[in-house]
């Protein structure tokens, strides 16, 4: 049993058995986040790419908790020399974690921290973890080769669907298209005044156009995978 977490914008856990990896954990200064940056204990965080949005608060909670953090080489170089455990690894590499592995993959977007130190490039991630497969798109445009992400045959695919930022929701209807996941669930959109979507309508859209189901999730809320 595997359960989906939603922190806010593009933060999200997921828990199984007792382990729980944290992805992109930006709490604090997100008007979005339900919870705290002190009461999140991950035993592994995944970290795209290096806006301020996605690392969030990793060096503090990885400071305190001891969890291992886990993004491409350059970022994961950066985050180490905050004097946390950082693996760094490349597109196409897979990487493991207690209870589970990750994938690095592609994704269209940019990636810098804000003191302007070279962190790599941006990455989505195919975390296989809890017997499911889920893909972190990260923050990306719509790209062809999803359908090659699509092969990896997934459970859930978090997409991102605020615009401006990233694919709006039309293209996100098409990143589905190729990915053809059971379940999608957006993200990354009503964080900040650009990116303010309608979920409810992409998930109609979604679910007229294709077989996947959409799972809106409201910050704060868990869904079991089933
Ligand atoms: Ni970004
Ligand atoms: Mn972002």
């Amino acid at each position: 049993m595997t359960t989906i977490q939603f922190l806010g914008h593009s933060a999200f856990t997921l828990a199984a058995d007792d382990k729980l990896v944290a992805v992109d954990p930006f709490l604090s200064g997100n008007p979005k986040a339900t919870m705290s940056a002190d009461d999140l204990n991950p035993t592994a965080i995944l970290v795209t790419h290096g806006h301020a949005d996605h690392i969030g608060d990793t060096v503090s909670i990885a400071r305190r908790t001891g969890a291992p953090v886990f993004g491409i080489v350059e970022l994961a170089g950066y985050l180490g020399g905050q004097g946390i455990e950082a693996t760094g690894f490349n597109l196409g590499g897979t990487a493991s974690f207690d209870g589970g592995s990750v994938k690095l993959v592609p994704a269209w977007h940019s990636s810098c921290p804000g003191d302007g130190q070279y962190v790599g490039t941006q990455a989505g991630m195919v975390v296989r973890f809890g017997g499911k497969t889920v893909y972190f798109a990260g923050d990306t445009c719509l790209f062809l080769d999803m359908q090659l992400i699509g092969d990896e045959e997934l459970d859930i695919a978090v997409l991102p669907i605020g615009d401006f930022y990233t694919m709006g929701p039309k293209d996100a209807v098409r990143a589905v298209k190729f990915l053809r996941p059971k379940f999608v669930i957006p993200c990354h959109y009503n964080t900040f005044p650009p990116i303010e979507q309608d979920a409810a309508e992409f998930k109609k859209q979604v679910e007229e156009q294709t077989s996947t189901k959409c799972v809106v999730l409201q910050p704060g809320e868990s869904w079991e995978i089933s």
